[in-house]
């Protein structure tokens, strides 16, 4: 791509020779003088950087730090210098902010009112939800959700309405061009799985970007160079979810808040658990592909899946091949993918009423997992009759629990079991101390996962919120 365009608070932007990883906040803040949008973390965690970005999909609000530029082909962005009207009229949830006292030094103000304006575009009320990535030092959070429920009756303001063919009809008119005075472009951006595959092969050392919520901390934390890149962002065919018969194909582009919503009929344990994935600004980009191929041991998506039973997709050029996702995973960030290999789908079960997955961090919203367990166990006639359980935290790899699958399977579905099921976890883990916990704790909390799971199903009351907005 030579040239890069999109809508920056409603007026057409053209950018010819962009480094592929500048990132938005470095161009709002550099180069337009856009300072509202604050720079806190600068790795997605604090929600000051927040904007809105709309695409046919609708508006979403995204972390600016770690989204880079080319991902704005097409996209109309609104910073909160776009959030009022043109004869200067606040945005409704800028007047709520005001009226309910929900500023006070204000650094965090802009970030909260862009969250708020896209939730309040998209007719969100779950505003806990919507705000827990975005962090505020001085006001405590009350008064800023008091004012986001206020604003949610007021309607969508007019200059907030942007739809794409608005979007596309207003980039492709006017000349109007800049220069970013960036380095020159070495970014594919591939409209199909056949193009990326046939680049990909060709340029097997390239690095793909999907919703860059890691990548983008390899540049802003790292300061990795990245001189070949491919955004995955382009590929309809990648982001589809849909029912094959009794299986759901998830394409790899899927966000997590997309895979959130499509999960909530089919597999609502685990939409519960995506609700806990980071933050709405970081599920907003994040892709389950990603989360895949990145091969982390702690990542969210990967032990619930393979619970499930799911296929990974692999594709390389014109060659498909499949596998168990449990098996993508050898060892420690090392993947069964081979060069120019990328994953391109993957599929899991329509039903499995017995799934529970259970995320146990020190925060309830925005962080990580310490252990994450996935419980899918099929009871026939009182007898556990299948039962497929994987960990995240708790080895090198999302990993499978055999030992613990071994202590349950045709026993009776009573306490029993479950508690041999707990002293068999020790059988299949060995973790390690880190700064989120004791390896002993990780342990002594997974065995308690499988106790939870059958208190769960026997009606106890398992689910302690001690933190409630
Ligand atoms: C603030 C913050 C909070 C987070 N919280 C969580 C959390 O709670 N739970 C969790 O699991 N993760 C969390 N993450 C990590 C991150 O969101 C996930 O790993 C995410 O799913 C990565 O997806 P992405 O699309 O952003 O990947 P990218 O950053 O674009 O890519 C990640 C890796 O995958 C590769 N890749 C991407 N797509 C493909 C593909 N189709 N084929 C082959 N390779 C591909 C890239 O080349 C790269 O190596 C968090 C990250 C941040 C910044
Ligand atoms: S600066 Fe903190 S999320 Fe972007
Ligand atoms: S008002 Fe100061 S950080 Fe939120």
């Amino acid at each position: 791509m030579t040239e890069l365009a999109f809508l920056l608070n409603g007026t057409p932007v053209r950018l010819s020779g962009v480094a592929p990883t500048r990132t938005l906040l470095q161009y709002l803040r550099e180069d337009r003088g856009l300072c509202g949008t604050k720079e806190g973390c600068n790795e997605g965690d604090c929600g000051a950087c927040t904007v809105v970005v709309s695409d046919e999909a609708g508006p979403r609000a995204l972390n600016a730090c770690i989204l880079f530029l080319p991902q704005l082909q097409g996209k109309a962005v609104r910073t909160v210098e776009g959030l009022s009207g043109p004869e200067g009229q606040l945005h409704p949830v800028q007047q709520a902010m005001v009226d309910h006292h929900g500023s006070q030094c204000g650094f965090c103000t802009p970030g909260f009112c862009t969250s708020m304006a896209a939730a309040h575009a998209q007719g969100r009320q779950d505003h806990d939800v919507v705000l827990a990535g975005n962090l505020c030092r001085c006001t405590g959070y009350a008064p800023i959700i008091r004012a986001a429920e206020a604003a949610a009756a007021q309607p969508v303001p007019d200059w907030m309405q942007e739809a794409p063919p608005f979007i596309l009809a207003q980039i492709s008119s006017g000349p109007i061009s800049e220069n970013s005075g960036g380095e020159a472009p070495g970014a594919f951006h591939p409209e199909t799985p056949d193009q990326l595959a046939e680049w990909y092969l060709e340029n097997p050392d390239a690095t793909l970007v999907a919703g860059a919520t890691d990548v983008g901390l390899w540049v802003t934390k790292q300061l990795r160079a990245l001189p070949k890149v491919a955004f995955l962002g382009g590929i309809p065919a990648m982001k589809r979810i849909e029912t094959e018969g009794d299986m759901i194909r998830i394409g790899a582009g899927v966000s997590i808040t997309d895979l959130r919503a499509a999960m909530a009929a089919p597999h609502p344990s685990f939409a519960a658990m995506l609700t806990r994935y980071a933050s709405e600004q970081v599920r907003n980009a994040a892709t389950i592909g990603g989360n895949i191929a990145n091969g982390s041991p702690i990542g969210d998506g990967p032990p619930a899946l393979i619970a499930l039973g799911a296929r990974l997709h692999l594709r390389q050029g014109a060659a498909r091949r499949e596998m168990a996702l449990e098996d993508f995973f050898l060892e420690y960030r090392k993947q069964d993918r081979r060069p120019g290999e990328f994953v391109e789908a993957v599929t899991i079960p329509a039903r499995a009423p017995g799934l529970k997955v259970y995320k146990l961090s020190k925060r309830f919203d925005q962080d990580i997992s310490a252990v994450l367990g996935a419980f899918n166990l099929t009871v026939e006639g009182g007898v556990i009759t299948a039962a497929r359980i994987a960990f995240g935290g708790m080895a090198g790899t999302p990993k499978r629990a055999r030992a613990m699958e071994a202590a349950l399977m045709g026993q009776p579905f009573a306490l029993a079991a479950f508690e041999a099921a707990k002293a068999a976890c020790a059988t299949d883990f060995a973790p390690l101390s880190d700064m989120r916990a004791s390896a002993a704790y990780r342990l002594e909390a997974a065995g308690n996962m499988a106790l939870r799971y059958w208190h769960e199903a026997s009606g106890g009351a398992v689910n302690v919120l001690e933190v409630r907005a």
